[in-house]
């Protein structure tokens, strides 16, 4: 028997070096499967957080504290082994912590996780991607050329959950934006937000400003929470609401200091996005100002995964919907006749382009409604 050689694997490296296959030799190294095991894991790492939150895990371990397993299967009504596995996988995902057998609510799942949490976004992880059945019909859809259930066949059924979800970090956002945008230091300022879901951005003008008041648009059915999220935020009194169709509602030419489109632009695809940025420059006064937040990709669609992904989260949902870069969004506000133009990111991953409707106008051109 030959000696054993100096290698953990001899036999494969017998047979695998270049120099047993006789092979010249190559600096050629194949690529790591990572990003394959990464797309497949997906999956699994989604799940795994919607159980959690299912499960009310982060809420438990709030009021628990740190806890082993056995504590957390009473707490939580589950089999021990079933949690650990479930709980482990939570870890995995770096959105707990495990020190010796013991489960501890890390900074992350504090801020974003508990239902309760500064920037919570435990009721958006459900919503979030849009209906599941979906992205299983992903490779039809993209056949098609549109999904066989759109969100647009029951608007309200997906966009009620939704805007429940984000309205935490719209409004964070939105708090935040002021520094940039001062609507605390304009003179009452008159707000049309149109698409408003709970209406985080008008909520978040009126809490800034004393005097300012604002029209909020949403299907008839989303406008019960942002009448709920006014209520609750103490501004009602000062919002009037405006059920119906943001293309064709009739809004009053001229009349608002703000415009707000925040996150509706996406789902309409480039002309409806154009018409939207259209009718809010009719609906300003000289000197009034559009916010306009989506999640924008660079020219090449690959720099920022995050906006891009989510454009493929539009199509894979909605009959229209596709992310466009910031290029397309400058091009189309400018044309529609607004100047002034710069980009805001008053927190991360949430930008917003601010413009301007100048005192004379320069001929808008095209999309007028
Ligand atoms: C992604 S949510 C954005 C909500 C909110 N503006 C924000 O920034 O958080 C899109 C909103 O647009 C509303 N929407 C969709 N189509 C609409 C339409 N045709 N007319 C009025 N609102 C519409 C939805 O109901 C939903 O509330």
């Amino acid at each position: 028997m030959s000696e054993p050689r100096d290698s953990p694997y001899p036999e494969l490296k017998k047979t695998h070096t270049m120099a047993h296959a006789g092979r010249p030799w190559t600096d050629y190294k194949p690529p790591p499967s990572a990003p394959v095991w990464a797309a497949i894991e997906g999956l699994g790492r989604y799940y795994v957080l919607l159980a959690a939150i299912e499960l009310d895990v982060f809420d438990t371990l709030q009021q628990t504290g740190p806890a082993e397993i056995d504590q957390l299967s009473l707490a939580i009504g589950a089999p021990a082994d079933h949690l650990r596995s479930l709980l482990d996988g939570v870890v995995a995902l770096g959105l707990l912590d495990q020190v010796n057998d013991v489960y501890e609510l890390n900074d992350t799942a504090k801020r974003y996780l508990v239902s309760d949490g500064p920037a919570t976004m435990a009721d958006l992880i459900a919503v979030a991607p849009g209906p599941h059945e979906n992205w299983t019909r992903l490779a039809e859809t993209v056949r098609q050329g549109r999904p066989a259930t759109p969100i647009e066949d029951d608007p309200a059924a997906f966009y009620i959950p939704l805007v429940e979800g984000t309205f935490t970090t719209m409004y964070r956002c939105a708090m935040r934006a002021d520094i940039k945008i001062r609507y605390s230091a304009m003179r009452a300022p008159r707000v049309l937000d149109l698409g408003a879901g709970g209406a985080p951005w008008a909520i978040s003008i009126l809490h800034h400003n004393d005097a300012a008041t604002a029209v909020v648009n949403d299907l008839p059915e989303v406008l019960d929470v942002a009448r709920r999220k006014a209520e609750e935020h103490e501004v009602i009194d000062r919002i009037e609401f405006l059920p119906g169709d943001f293309h064709s509602i009739d809004i009053e030419p001229d009349e608002y200091d703000i415009v707000v489109l925040g996150h509706v632009c996406r789902t309409e695809g480039a002309e409806g996005a154009q018409h939207l940025i259209a009718r809010a420059f009719d609906a300003l006064r000289p000197e009034g100002r559009l916010i306009l937040a989506d999640y924008f990709t660079d020219p090449e669609r690959k720099a920022n995964p995050h906006a891009v992904l989510m454009g493929t989260t539009m199509m894979a949902s909605t009959v229209k919907g596709f992310t466009f870069t910031h290029q397309q969004f400058s091009e189309w506000i400018r044309a529609a006749g607004f100047t002034a133009l710069r980009l805001i990111e008053p927190i991360g991953f949430q930008q917003q382009f601010v413009a301007t409707k100048p005192r004379s106008p320069s001929q808008p051109q095209q999309h007028r409604s």
